[in-house]
C-alpha cells in the first residue's frame, strides 16, 4: 500500500457521507475519493445480485479513477449483499460497515438486546445477525426494515413530520415487541449510512432509556487500524478530497454542504 493514495468511500448516495465525515474527523491527513451512485439508488430495495454488480462497478471505477488503498463500502446494503463476493475479485482492500456497527451495538447494550434498523435488503441479508451473533451468540436480535426513510432523506425531508411518522412506525415495535421489560432492545443500530439524518427522530420515540449507535465511528477506527498495522498512513501535510456521484449533483451538493459546513465540487461519473 503506498501511503499517499487516496481512501476510497462508496456508498449508494448520499448517506455514506456520514461515514466520510468521520474519517476525516480521526484521519486528517487522508486524501478521500467518495463515489455516490445517485443514480441507481436506493440500492435497499433491489436484489442481491444487482447490488453485486453496482458495487463490482463501483469498486472498478475507484480503482481505474483513483487508484485508492483502501476502499470503504459505507453503504451497510452494499455490505450485507456485496462485500464477501466483490472482497473475492478486488485487488483492492475492501472493509464495510456491518461489522464495525455490530461491534458498536455490542459496546452499547447493557441488556444484550439490539434492534437493528435497515434496508429491506440488508435485513433479508441476514449480515447482521450473523455478525452480531458472531460476536455474542446470545445476543437478542431484533430486525426492521425501514423502506419509507431513505427517500424521505435523499428528497431533503430529514427534518420532518413525515420523517418522525415513519421512524415512529419502525422504531415502536422494537421497544414493545415480545418485551418482558419494557423497552424491549436497550440498543438501535443505524444499519443503513442515511439514517444519521434521522437520528433526532429515532432518538426522541425511543426515549432516553435506549441507546442509538452507527457504525461510522468504529468503521473509522477500524481503518485507522488497518492503514496504522500496515504502515500505510499517510504522511502528507495535506490532504485531498474529491467527491463524485452518478446523477443529481446539485441536491447532492447540497447535503454535503450541510454536513460538513464547506462548500464542495461534485463531479460527476457514469458506471458501466
Ligand atoms: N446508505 C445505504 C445503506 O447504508 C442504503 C441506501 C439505499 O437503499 O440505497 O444501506
Amino acid at each position: 500500500m503506498s501511503n499517499e493514495r487516496p481512501i476510497g468511500v462508496f456508498d449508494s448516495g448520499v448517506g455514506g457521507l456520514s461515514v466520510l465525515r468521520e474519517l476525516r474527523k480521526q484521519l486528517p491527513g487522508e486524501s478521500t475519493v467518495y463515489l455516490g451512485d445517485e443514480a441507481r439508488m436506493p440500492y435497499g430495495e433491489r436484489e442481491a445480485a444487482e447490488v453485486v454488480l453496482f458495487t463490482r462497478q463501483a469498486i472498478r471505477w475507484l480503482a481505474r479513477n483513483a487508484d485508492p488503498k483502501l476502499v470503504v463500502l459505507a453503504c451497510n446494503t452494499a455490505t450485507a449483499a456485496a462485500l464477501e463476493v466483490v472482497r473475492e475479485d478486488s485487488a483492492v482492500p475492501i472493509i464495510g460497515v456491518v461489522r464495525p456497527g455490530a461491534a458498536a451495538a455490542l459496546s452499547a447494550t447493557s441488556r444484550r438486546a439490539v434492534g437493528i434498523l435497515a434496508t429491506r435488503l440488508t435485513v433479508r441479508s441476514g449480515a447482521y445477525y450473523r455478525a452480531l451473533r458472531d460476536l455474542d451468540p446470545l445476543v437478542d436480535v431484533l430486525q426492521q426494515p425501514c423502506p419509507k426513510l431513505v427517500p424521505l432523506i435523499e428528497a431533503g425531508k430529514a427534518r420532518s413530520d413525515e420523517a418522525r411518522a415513519a421512524v415512529r412506525e419502525y422504531v415502536a415495535p422494537l421497544l414493545t415487541e415480545g418485551a418482558v421489560v419494557a423497552p424491549g432492545v436497550d440498543t438501535l443500530l443505524l444499519g443503513c449510512t442515511h439514517y444519521p439524518l434521522v437520528r433526532w427522530a429515532i432518538e426522541e420515540i425511543g426515549g432516553p432509556s435506549v441507546r442509538v449507535v452507527d457504525s461510522a465511528t468504529t468503521t473509522a477506527l477500524a481503518v485507522r487500524e488497518v492503514l496504522a498495522s500496515h504502515g500505510a498512513l499517510s504522511r502528507a501535510a495535506s490532504a485531498d478530497h474529491r467527491i463524485v456521484a452518478t446523477g443529481a449533483r446539485e441536491r447532492f451538493r447540497a447535503v454535503a454542504r450541510a454536513m460538513f459546513t464547506e462548500d464542495v465540487e461534485v463531479e460527476e461519473a457514469a458506471l458501466a
